[in-house]
């Protein structure tokens, strides 16, 4: 076992070692060559002190693959939450627990602004924040695990990096697994693998039926968004969840098909998700989300499509709501929605909805934003106007109006 390597390239490799390290209860770095962050994050989740896993991780030692484990928190998190700096900034962040959905946005941002201090505002930094906002999110909404999730990132660049630096996210809980939490509403899955693609396809959810288009809280686009930010990126995508796994790898060829496997031999006891891509691959963030958005359209069945916000200055008697107090939580927005408009909307007064403060967000905010409220505009016949919004939310509003109005 002296030179086992655990990379994004080879991940299987890892998740056997995890097995029998699960069937002897502990596992040690000590022997392993290279561990990457994907890897530690997915041992340390198991190392958990509530009695459900029994894996025990001893002290990490000097020696390459456990120094690293050791350096991005591994001792730490085993007791509970880690606020030691990292040991290398730039290129680690030390793992964090996450429980709630008030964390996502912020720990999103600390981890990308760690990661990327010097271009915080690019469109890379852009999309790896919505990656994790989303996969935290889907942590903190379907896995059912107590003790939340663990989201950990480290930047690469020596090695097969060299040249090309990239960065590596993951996102991991010991939860109830995809195929659990998706068979509740799509009937026609019968095994963890067929449960893993439909999920990342595009509004497939286990918060409501096929054909449908979403419920206040999910669309069922997070996971379809982060494949295809994967695939235009030339980037990376792993799941492994209770029973399957999926592998997109597009670094070397842009058409390689991603690889699925289903049964025990290679399985994760949770939901472990890691994304990667070179930062020099991301190119334009707005033509990525508005690419991606254009296929979600065209994947969905045809409808009849009706319009109904209006991207114009309002009269001046239609009352402003500013939107900003909720960015990135999706329950404050959905919150923020039933307080605010649609109480208006019901009395048939009209609202303009204001994004002068929001220059990003993810498409399952603006969904729990808008999927109830244009709803109830255009059945009250209500006008609901837009004002300050950029091009790509602009683009993000549009979607949700047509899907939501559809059918
Ligand atoms: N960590 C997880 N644990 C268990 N199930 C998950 C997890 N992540 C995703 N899923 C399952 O996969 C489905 C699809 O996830 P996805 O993020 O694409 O959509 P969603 O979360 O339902 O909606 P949206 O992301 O648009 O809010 C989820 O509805 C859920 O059933
Ligand atoms: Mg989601």
């Amino acid at each position: 076992m002296s030179s086992s390597r655990f990379v994004l390239e080879e991940p299987i490799a890892f998740l056997r070692w995890l097995a029998a390290a699960r069937q002897a209860g502990w596992a040690s770095f000590d022997d392993v060559e290279v561990a990457q962050v994907f890897a530690v994050a997915a041992t340390a989740a198991l190392g958990r002190h509530d009695g459900r896993e029994r894996l025990v991780l001893p002290p990490a030692s000097a020696t390459g693959a456990a120094r690293f484990a050791h350096a991005i928190g591994l001792d730490e998190v085993l007791e509970g939450d880690s606020a030691r700096e990292p040991a290398e900034h730039d290129r680690t962040v030390t793992m964090t627990r996450i429980r709630s959905y008030g964390q996502a946005e912020s720990l999103a941002r600390k981890i990308v602004g760690l990661l990327l201090p010097t271009r915080p505002a690019t469109d890379a930094a852009t999309l790896f924040w919505w990656v994790l906002v989303e996969l935290l999110r889907n942590v903190v909404q379907h896995s059912m695990d107590p003790a939340g999730g663990i989201a950990c990132a480290q930047r690469n660049d020596s090695g097969p990096y060299a040249g090309s630096p990239a960065l590596q996210v993951v996102v991991v809980d010991n939860g109830i697994g995809v195929f659990e939490a998706i068979r509740r509403t799509q009937p026609a899955v019968l095994t963890p693998a067929q449960a893993l693609v439909r999920a990342l396809e595009p509004h497939v959810s286990g918060t409501f039926a096929e054909g449908h288009s979403g419920t206040v809280h999910n669309a069922g686009l997070g996971l379809f968004f982060i494949s295809e930010m994967a695939k235009r990126t030339r980037g990376r995508l792993f799941l492994a969840t209770r029973g399957a796994t999926y592998l997109l790898d597009r670094s070397r060829s842009p058409s390689t098909q991603p690889t699925v496997t289903n049964g025990q031999s290679a399985d994760y006891p949770g939901t472990l998700v890691v994304f990667e891509t070179a930062l020099d691959q991301v190119g334009s963030y707005d033509e990525i989300v508005t690419g991606i958005q254009e296929l979600a359209a065209s994947r969905t069945p045809q409808r009849i499509v009706h319009r109904w916000l209006r991207f114009e200055q309002p009269p001046a008697a239609v009352a402003r709501v500013l939107v900003e107090v909720a960015a990135e939580d999706t329950t404050a927005a959905h919150e923020f929605s039933s307080q605010h408009l649609e109480p208006k909307l019901l009395r048939r007064e009209s609202v303009a909805l204001d994004f002068v403060n929001l220059r990003v967000c993810t498409q399952s905010f603006l969904h729990a934003l808008l999927h109830e409220s244009v709803r109830l505009a255009w059945a009250r016949k209500v006008p609901m106007y837009v004002v300050n919004a950029t091009p790509t939310i602009r683009r993000q509003l549009e979607f949700v109006e047509g899907y939501s109005l559809g059918g």
